[in-house]
């Protein structure tokens, strides 16, 4: 459920997924208005619906509309993923142990690392959280409004006990910070196509060997990944956190693993195609 949700790859990943499985399932995009939010989580449950995934703008909102919210969806504030157990709506949040899971696949672990995040909307705070609870030691947001970095820290001091530096997205103030981090984590739009020239780091900077990881997956390559890469870093695209959360979501949905290579096929296949 979101709005738009049309152009949406998560019907292409959950059926591939649900036919190499033999799992009975099938799964919809609907498109649901702001203002019908509420009726539409009321026929979830009338219509016997097994789940569902919320994405924008609809995630913080059906909150309310929900029976139990687990306590790492809770501690984020959005959600999701749904399971209807016969007798509740129970939400998740599959963003952020998506995000940790593409990480450790890729090679890195969080623990005792260094993380800078651009970034303080609702996708940096799922990936701060996870990365809080993934043991890193020392996180950094650099964001365009002060403000909202604040406010994140201060959520992450209240509910974690850390406490983040904050900083503005002017690359001169982050040149010690950039340079210090194992990990390097764009979670702003910027880049997104068609707007594949804009990065948020526009100089580049980036340290070699550092990890370099952009939640924007379309392009796959944006610039931002372009220069790290060129810089000799480890880049990840943001498609695995959507691999990933997809399949942690399969995983609630069916009580089985995830299919992964077959989801990933068809994801990589159908992003190939657009480009
Ligand atoms: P999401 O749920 O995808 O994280 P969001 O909550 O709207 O979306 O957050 C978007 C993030 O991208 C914010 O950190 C935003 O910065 P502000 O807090 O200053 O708004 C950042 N962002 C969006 N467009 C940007 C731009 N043109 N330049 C810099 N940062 C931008």
């Amino acid at each position: 459920m979101g709005y738009p949700v049309e152009h949406s790859l998560s019907p292409l990943i959950h059926n591939a997924a649900f036919g190499a499985t033999g799992e009975n399932l099938l799964y919809l995009a609907f498109p649901v208005r702001p203002g019908e939010l509420s009726t539409a989580v009321a026929g979830l449950k009338a219509l016997g619906f097994k789940g569902a995934n919320v994405t924008v703008p609809h995630k913080e909102k059906i909150i309310k509309y929900l029976d139990r919210v687990e306590p790492i969806a809770a501690r984020i504030g959005a959600v999701n993923t749904i399971v209807n157990n016969g007798n509740e709506l129970v939400g998740y949040n599959t963003d952020g142990t998506g995000f940790i899971r593409s990480l450790n696949e890729a090679g890195f672990n969080p623990s005792g690392k260094n993380v800078l995040i651009l970034g303080a909307g609702g996708a940096a705070r799922a990936v701060a959280f996870a990365l809080v609870d993934a043991k890193c030691t020392k996180l950094s947001i650099a964001n365009r409004t002060l403000a909202n970095a604040m406010k994140l820290a201060d959520s992450l001091t209240d509910k974690c006990g850390l406490i983040p530096e904050v900083y503005s997205m002017d690359e001169k103030e982050l040149h010690l910070v950039l340079s210090e981090a194992d990990l390097v984590i764009n979670t702003t739009s910027l880049g997104m196509w068609p707007k594949v020239e804009d990065t948020p780091l526009p100089g580049g900077g980036f340290k070699k060997g550092q990890w370099v990881y952009d939640l924007v997956y379309n392009p796959i390559e944006t610039k931002f990944l372009k220069q790290a890469r060129e810089r000799g870093c480890y880049v990840i695209s943001g498609l695995s956190m959507l691999l990933y959360q997809g399949a942690e979501a399969f995983t609630l949905w069916t009580g089985q693993d995830a299919p992964v290579e077959v989801m990933e096929k068809v994801l990589y296949g159908a992003v190939n195609k657009k480009n």
